[in-house]
């Protein structure tokens, strides 16, 4: 998918108009609470203009029952071709092993889960661990206007999912072997949802969640988004930090590949882009979920460390912190990790410096 370059632009006019001051008050400032509604409005603006890309914007209320709208697709390593799996359902046993752990993967705003990103992760997932895979999918849900999907559907979405999820509970899987793995707004669905399970998911993923409509306690707040609360341990990369992800970290362990920032180091030059959208900032904000993804590999690893920010970490003051590593196989140490990615797959650095 071709995406206008004037993305990139828009989005740096809107961060500019709103401020990006106070980088250090934690997560994403730069858009108050009186700001939100400028920046939505900002992000329908221009993703409204790819509508030969993505299709119209959906307007009005939703009126099918959300099982219509919120749907499963599940499978492992006897069945890996997803299902549609639903609560109640009368042939669970021929999509799930209950037996075995639980991932489900939930896609953001205006994405689906047929993207090849959900489906080459349900793949690989698969591959290298012994689990089942759930994509969720609510595309239909996520074709609003920003706001409304922000404010409204994902509310729709996670509490739903949560149900599903109760449902699995008493046909016999532990809370504490599920995991999330959401992606932008689908990372602020799976903090949603694990509040609602009171914390007691094994594990979240946030990769790059979004930032903005999430971030001020007067319009959304902690029991909106996602944060180290909403599950027993919370990971999340970060992509885009002030743009469309969040601006810090909020779980337990922090990663920020190329210090968070867009243009992340491949979506720099556009042919060594790994997106499916050609736009830096789009490309930065899905490179959350390819490293997050090739980092399933055990001989793919993203080394980083321990550091206080990005500056000191390239003035290499944070080479000999404790290392830690992107993904599942991470320490699972609370903190902030930084660390360089090449613009070549599998992005790992050419020439590590620890
Ligand atoms: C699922 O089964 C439970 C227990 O039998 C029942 O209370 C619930 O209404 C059912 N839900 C659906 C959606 O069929
Ligand atoms: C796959 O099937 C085998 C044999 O029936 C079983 O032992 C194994 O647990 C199954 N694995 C999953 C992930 O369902
Ligand atoms: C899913 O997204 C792809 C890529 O944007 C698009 O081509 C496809 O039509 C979408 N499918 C649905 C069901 O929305
Ligand atoms: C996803 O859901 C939409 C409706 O919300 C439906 O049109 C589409 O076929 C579904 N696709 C998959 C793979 O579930
Ligand atoms: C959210 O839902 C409420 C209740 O249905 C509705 O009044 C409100 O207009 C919706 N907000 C948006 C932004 O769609």
């Amino acid at each position: 998918m071709k995406m206008s370059p004037s993305l990139s632009v828009l989005l740096a006019v809107v961060a500019s108009m709103a401020g990006i001051g106070g980088i250090n008050c934690g997560l994403l400032d730069m858009f108050n609470t009186n700001s939100d509604y400028h920046l939505a409005a900002s992000m329908d603006a221009v993703f409204g203009a790819l509508r030969n890309d993505i299709g119209n914007f959906l307007e009005g209320n939703i009126k099918n029952p959300v099982e219509k709208e919120v749907t499963f697709w599940c499978g492992n390593r006897n069945s890996t071709q997803l299902k549609q799996t639903f609560v109640n359902d009368t042939d669970l046993d021929s999509k799930l092993d209950l037996s075995k752990p639980l991932t489900f993967i939930i896609h953001g705003w205006l994405d689906n889960s047929t993207r090849i990103w959900v489906k080459t992760m349900a793949q690989d997932m698969m591959k290298y661990a012994d689990t089942n895979v759930c994509g969720v999918n609510w595309s239909r849900l996520a074709r609003h206007n920003y706001y409304q999907v922000a404010m409204n559907h994902t509310l729709i979405v996670s509490s739903y999912l949560t149900k599903f999820v109760e449902y699995l509970r008493s046909a016999g899987i532990d809370l504490e072997h599920i995991t999330f793995v959401g992606h932008s707004m689908g990372a602020q669905i799976s903090g949603q949802a694990g509040k609602n399970l009171n914390g007691k998911i094994g594990k979240i993923y946030g990769l790059d969640p979004a930032g903005p409509c999430f971030t001020f306690p007067r319009d959304r707040g902690l029991q909106y988004r996602l944060d180290s609360s909403d599950a027993k341990f919370v990971q999340m990369i970060v992509t885009s930090r002030f743009m469309i992800g969040v601006g810090a970290g909020d779980g337990h362990e922090n990663f920020y590949p190329n210090g968070g920032y867009s243009p992340q180091t491949n979506c720099a030059i556009p042919v060594t882009s790994d997106a499916e959208f050609a736009d830096q900032i789009m490309c930065s904000h899905l490179h959350s979920t390819t490293l997050f993804r090739l980092a399933l590999n055990p001989a793919i690893v993203y080394r980083a460390r321990r550091c206080v920010n990005w500056p000191l970490y390239l003035l290499t003051f944070c080479n000999t912190n404790e290392a830690n590593v992107i993904g599942v196989y991470s320490k699972q140490k609370a903190g902030h990790f930084y660390l360089r990615t090449s613009a070549f797959t599998p992005f790992t650095a050419l020439f590590p410096t620890n």
